[in-house]
């Protein structure tokens, strides 16, 4: 069997001063699987990609990546490899706004030399790769391609953002809630937009959302409450 993308073996975590906020058993991602993670808000659903990639650590267990163990890993050495093999479109998108649209989308090829080789192996330049996939997610006005990012509209931004995720090509998408402030419609385009540049680039996409109608689109679904043993207490709102 291929190993797994990535591995979660007994990890517990909490945050300095806090109850344990999570206690995993085992999960894994297969190569170019899609997967949906559901929970409701304040269950831990960030902190475990945060977990995931690396950003932190697990106060016991263990997480590999591409059969890596992340602890074992410098703080250096974790993030380059973070950089290389993960693209992260964040629950805010923390699109730069100094930054160009283009630029914003080149970014993690900057931080990771591999995806940079990955992207100009088909592409004469990280400017073309860039507005190819801005290009595959809708984003072709050329007028709108030189405003500054931060006066694009939500879901303008999240496509940005799924662009600079999938740069590069790494092995492992990784989506914390980014259609939560679309409509249905605007939602499910998104989600097929972005199936089809993780199928292009044979990347595996792990996608957080409390939206259950997105599920059946995925090749597995899952609840973060039957993953982890700590029982989560929901708050009424
Ligand atoms: N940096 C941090 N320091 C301390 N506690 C944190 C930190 N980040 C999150 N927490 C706490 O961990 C718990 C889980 O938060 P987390 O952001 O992982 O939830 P979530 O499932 O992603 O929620 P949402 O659906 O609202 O995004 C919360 O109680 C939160 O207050
Ligand atoms: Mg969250």
């Amino acid at each position: 069997m291929t190993p797994a993308i990535i591995q979660l073996d007994h990890v517990t975590y909490a945050w300095p001063r806090q109850p344990r906020l999570l206690d995993i058993d085992a999960f894994a991602l297969q190569p170019s699987e899609r997967v949906f993670l559901r929970g409701p808000s304040g269950s831990g659903k960030t902190t475990l990609l945060g977990l995931l990639g690396g950003v932190y650590l697990p106060v016991s267990g263990q997480i590999t990546l591409l059969g890596q163990n992340m602890a074992s890993m410098s703080s250096t050495r974790r993030d380059r490899f973070r950089a290389d093999h993960i693209g992260y479109i964040f629950q805010m998108f923390n699109l730069l706004p100094y930054l160009s649209l283009v630029d914003n989308v080149i970014l993690p090829c900057r931080f990771s030399r591999l995806r940079r080789d990955r992207a100009l192996t088909r592409h004469p330049s990280l400017q073309a790769a860039a507005l190819d996939l801005l290009h595959s997610l809708g984003l072709r006005d050329p007028a709108l391609l030189q405003r500054p990012v931060n006066t694009l509209s939500i879901g303008q931004q999240q496509r940005v953002a799924a662009a600079r995720a999938l740069i590069g090509s790494p092995e492992l998408v990784i989506a914390d809630e980014p259609t939560s402030a679309l409509d249905a419609d605007s939602r499910e385009a998104f989600l097929r937009l972005l199936f089809s540049e993780c199928a292009g680039s044979g990347s595996s996409l792990l996608f957080v959302s409390h939206d259950a109608s997105l599920e059946p689109l995925f090749d597995r679904s899952l609840s973060l409450a039957d993953l982890n043993r700590v029982p989560t207490i929901t708050e009424a709102l």
